[in-house]
């Protein structure tokens, strides 16, 4: 089976030492038998919030949403659309132009600044308005005759209502306003746009989660590709579903007979069912996360966390007098200083080579007292982490991948961890080859896909809306 590469370390760590990071790894193994009941678990997710009862449904700690997308693209796409991507702190306006089903995609981010992803939500979108109107300068289009179709990526949990209307449940991740939870996503925007930027000649036709935009933009790369997954800050997923296949199933049968589905399964596990298999170290940094007490899967899985995980090992090393001689250092102290971009640094030093690894640990002030064994142990709890996270997300996109249940199905990533890390791939394999054996799984990076598909989304809801299908 192929698999991920591990740190070559064993010209340094002795058979003592290897015994007492087994003893710190062995209790949060992910063992074949906790894989299976995360699986168990995550189907059964599935299966509660399919169900026809809004008392089941709301058991579940996925949403199982109704995207109303089902249309997917057909080559035949001509014209000028516009995606924006909200989700992280990059927010990005995408400019896509088809000639004959063929994309020709600009991509401009812009910052959203620290005051913004904590003030008031008007300000977020007041934010997303000016940087739409400053895009369309910059690419000659703000004084367009007609209004250019656009597709929201908004990437928070949110209630579906139709094609461009969806009811915000929380904000997760950075974004913290103390407003703007139950609002219309799309209204909100609106409003921004009239309040700052009146008469930009766009027109929202479609609000989506960056699941959807991703699997849009993987099936436009890909015809195999079902299921948009997003590995980045957040975590979360959306295949696309027989609609006979769906119980709470309100729309109409008429072709095409299937729809993207948004899971919205970052929040597995807050209704316990995940208690099982959380480490001290999840629970440790929830405590001390922006939204305590929810989002307990994607606190295993996402970019946001990974970091913090590994540094809470690391700690407890420390505090064991494994790592660093014991001494009180700076890491100790400070919470979320150790990134995923850290652990991805690390994570590339290959074999028994150490430079990034040293380099971080640099960053950190501890290049004078690291030992190479402590450099070792670092390597060691970042790279069997990561594997961790990266075994619990393909877990979960097993489950998804056995009830697409084809012969080939193609998973569409974006987001920076998945991106950046140089083992989340083949790690994730690792799952796919031993529990969807009976699917060839192809993982492929779509690089802002949840931009430009919210675009391709736009496509969609035209093509829908002029073709009169129902999804509720
Ligand atoms: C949000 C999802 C989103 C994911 C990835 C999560 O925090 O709840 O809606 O898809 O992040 O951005």
């Amino acid at each position: 089976m192929a698999g991920s590469k591990r740190p070559d370390t064993s010209n340094v760590l002795t058979g003592e030492t290897k015994k007492k990071l087994d003893a710190v790894f062995q209790p949060i193994a992910l063992t074949d038998d906790v894989i299976k009941r995360i699986m168990a678990v995550y189907q059964e997710q599935m299966r509660l919030a399919n169900s026809t009862d809004e008392k089941v449904r709301k058991t579940s700690d996925h949403l199982m949403m109704n995207t109303f997308i089902r249309e997917l693209l057909d080559g035949t796409e001509q014209g000028v659309y516009l995606g924006l991507d909200l989700g992280g702190t990059n927010f990005r306006v995408v400019v896509v132009k088809f000639t004959d089903g063929v994309a020709d995609t600009k991509t401009k981010y812009y910052r959203l600044p620290d005051a913004v992803l904590s003030g008031l939500s008007a300000g977020v979108f007041d934010f997303i308005a000016e940087s739409i109107e400053d895009c369309l300068k910059l690419e000659g289009l703000s004084d367009s005759k007609e209004k250019i179709p656009l597709g929201f990526t908004f990437s928070f949990p949110s209630i579906q209502i139709s094609l461009k209307k969806s009811t915000l449940v929380t904000w997760t991740k950075t974004f913290k306003c103390p407003d703007g939870v139950g609002e219309d996503s799309v209204a909100m925007l609106e409003a921004a746009i009239e309040r700052k930027c009146p008469g930009l000649p766009v027109d929202i036709v479609v609000v989506m989660s960056d699941t959807v935009s991703t699997l849009m933009a993987g099936n436009y790369l890909d015809k195999r590709c079902r299921i948009g997954l997003i590995l980045g800050t957040g975590s979360n997923a959306a295949f696309v579903e027989n609609i006979e296949e769906i119980e709470k199933w309100t729309g109409d049968y008429q072709d095409p007979k299937h729809v993207i589905v948004n899971v919205e399964c970052g929040s597995t596990g807050d209704n316990g069912c995940l208690d099982f298999c959380r480490s001290k170290y999840e629970k440790e940094l929830d405590q001390h996360s922006n939204h305590p007490g929810s989002f307990t899967f994607e606190k295993s899985v996402a970019g946001l966390y990974l970091g913090e995980l590994a540094r809470l090992v690391l700690v407890q090393l420390v505090q064991e007098g494994v790592l660093f001689g014991g001494k009180q250092v700076d890491l100790v102290e400070r919470r979320w200083a150790l990134t995923a971009s850290h652990i991805t640094a690390i994570e590339s030093d290959e074999g028994q080579t150490t430079t990034r690894t040293k380099k971080v640990l640099e960053e950190f002030g501890l290049d004078s007292i690291a030992t190479d064994k402590d450099v070792a142990i670092v390597r060691e709890v970042c790279d069997f982490m990561s594997r961790r996270a990266a075994h619990t997300i393909a877990a979960a996109m097993a489950v998804l991948v056995n009830h697409v249940g084809r012969p080939e199905v193609t998973i569409a990533i974006d987001g920076s961890l998945y991106e950046r890390h140089p083992k989340y791939h083949d790690s994730m394999m690792e799952i796919f080859e031993k529990y969807s054996p009976n699917t060839k799984v192809t993982l492929i990076l779509a690089k802002d896909g949840s931009g430009q598909g919210g675009a391709f989304a736009a496509v969609s809801a035209l093509k829908q809306n002029a073709k009169g299908i129902r999804c509720a």
